[in-house]
């Protein structure tokens, strides 16, 4: 683990496991919705993606109905038994594993797809639902899910809609705030929320749903969303471009907007660091289609409903940058399989920075025209203490991310998880956030990593409102303790 943000002990509640509670779980759940003290079967709930992270749960528990998440819920809560919600484990911030021996409530089973209304292109499903399976069903149908993200193979959409999940079209179709129409939820001492609202129009009281969306399992288990769902594009394409500045990156996002404009999909950015870590690891497999000694790159996708229409119109786009020398080199997909093969480059660069070392993973949200500062100024801070470079303790500093959401992700590579790196860069890269008035998470969430951080971007009113949320949903402090906010 990285130490720095590990409690040192447990706090509230910190009942074990007993017999008895183990026999309440075997006459709930089925044998194989159970793994209980047998470690190597424990052993990926308990470690996170990157493997930064590391529990020792004796319990995993995979409901399949909401009926059985809820009898969980309030035995956990009765018995003062602490859990950790848990989807495909893909999170990035130490949410969706234990801290010491929390119960984890996994949502394997709860896989199935409940209705789809293919008039409104909503759909209503399980939270335990694999976010590519869904856009698999969808697009046998038309449709698409709105959101897409590198880990789209084994994340849920209850831990998409758990972190709120942005992505790589955020730009396009918005964040789940706004596409998720409904919720079902199970709160702490078993009651079950209903509101899978598949409405588009719903002012009736406060918006509990809401709520719930980013709320990282603190508040119950997600355990169905309806989720408002867009016309496939009949149209796509993809370039990837070179660029010989972060300005010019900048310029050719702004003649994006003009020239692209209602067919813009997505407008992601990498530096030469990521891109030398991708060949370093192998991770696209092919030779990179364009010289690769340029500092950034970008990957713009187009989706749209005519093809010729829209080929013209991502032509007029890279002529202009052509003609105002905003670039000088790039390559344009030729068909569906030159699309997916640019696409895996970007969505690469998270693997391909884990092949490499431990890594210290920042996603910060900030206006563009600063968002690439925080990687030359973390570079310069790490080369002045001595710890930057081939033999040193950090190999890599790495910038990429969503150009078109003014989200940086940050990625540090060190040879291990060690105090002197976390200290070097923890508070800095928060006070560089606060004093450039962005946000500690964009869209990765707070977790374990980031609940002690907390106040670099919001304000003690806010973060004693938010607590106060929590005490009246959660009163016995069960929900993954220790994540999301502030232990003081
Ligand atoms: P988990 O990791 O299992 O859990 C995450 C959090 O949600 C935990 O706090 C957990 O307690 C809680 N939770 C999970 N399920 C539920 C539930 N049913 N009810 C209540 N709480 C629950 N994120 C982005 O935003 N954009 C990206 O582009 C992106 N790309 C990624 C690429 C890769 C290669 C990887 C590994 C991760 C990426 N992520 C990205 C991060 C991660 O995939 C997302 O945060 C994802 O939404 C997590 O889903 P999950 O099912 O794996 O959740
Ligand atoms: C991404 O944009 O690739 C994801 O958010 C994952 C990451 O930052 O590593
Ligand atoms: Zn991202």
């Amino acid at each position: 683990t990285s130490g720095a943000e590990i409690p040192a002990k447990k706090h509230a509640p910190t009942k074990e496991l007993t017999q008895d509670d183990i026999k309440f779980f075997t006459s709930i759940l089925p044998a194989n919705g159970l793994i209980i003290d047998k470690e190597d079967d424990l052993m990926p709930y308990n470690i996170d993606w990157m493997r930064k992270y590391r529990g020792k749960s004796r319990l995993v528990a995979r409901p399949k109905t909401t009926q059985q998440v809820s009898q969980i819920l309030k035995y956990c809560n009765d018995n003062k038994l602490a859990v950790v919600p848990q989807g495909g484990n893909t999170g990035l911030v130490g949410g969706g594993v234990p801290v010491f021996d929390e119960i984890i409530i996994n949502t394997n089973n709860l896989n199935q797809i409940r209705s789809f209304d293919p008039i409104s292109g909503v759909l209503t499903c399980d939270a335990g639902c694999i976010l590519e399976l869904l856009d698999g069903y969808l697009a046998e149908r038309g449709y698409m899910m709105p959101l897409d993200l590198g880990a789209k193979g084994s994340c849920h959409i209850g831990g998409n809609v758990a972190t709120n999940a942005g992505g790589l079209r955020l730009l396009r179709y918005g964040s789940l705030h706004g596409s998720v129409l409904g919720l079902e939820a199970v709160l702490p001492d078993g009651t079950i929320l209903d509101n899978l609202s598949t409405l588009r129009k719903d002012n009736t009281g406060y918006d509990i749903k809401q709520l719930f969306i980013g709320s990282e399992g603190t508040l119950g288990i997600i355990t169905g969303v309806s989720i408002s769902t867009p016309r496939r594009p009949r149209a796509v394409n993809v370039a990837v471009l070179g660029f010989n500045s972060f300005q010019n990156v900048q310029k050719a996002f702004l003649t994006s907007k003009d020239e692209l404009s209602e067919i813009l999909s997505a407008f992601e950015f990498w530096d030469i660091n990521a891109l030398k870590l991708l060949k370093a690891h192998n991770i696209h497999g092919k030779k990179f289609p364009l010289e690769d000694n340029y500092p950034f790159y970008v990957l713009v996708e187009i989706s749209g409903s005519n093809k010729s229409h829209d080929d013209e119109k991502l032509q007029n786009f890279l002529e202009k940058l052509l003609t105002n020398e905003i670039v000088t080199n790039g390559v344009v997909a030729q068909d569906d399989t030159q699309i997916t093969s640019l696409w895996s480059l970007r969505e690469g660069i998270p693997e391909a920075c884990s092949k490499a070392g431990a890594v210290y993973k920042y996603d910060i949200s900030m206006p563009v025209p600063v968002l690439y500062q925080m990687v030359k100024d973390i570079r310069i801070r790490l080369q002045s203490a001595g710890v930057l470079g081939e033999d040193k303790l950090v190999s890599d500093v790495i910038g990429y991310g969503h150009i078109g959401d003014g989200n940086l992700h940050l990625n540090i590579v060190a040879k291990s998880y060690d105090p002197k790196v976390t200290n070097l860069i923890e508070p800095y890269v928060y006070e560089w956030t606060e004093q450039h008035k962005g946000s500690i998470s964009a869209e990765h969430g707070l977790g374990l990593m980031k609940a002690d951080y907390l106040g670099y971007t919001k304000s003690p009113p806010m973060i004693s409102l938010m607590k106060q949320i929590k005490q009246s949903i959660d009163p016995n402090g069960i929900m993954n303790p220790y994540k999301f906010l502030p232990t003081q």
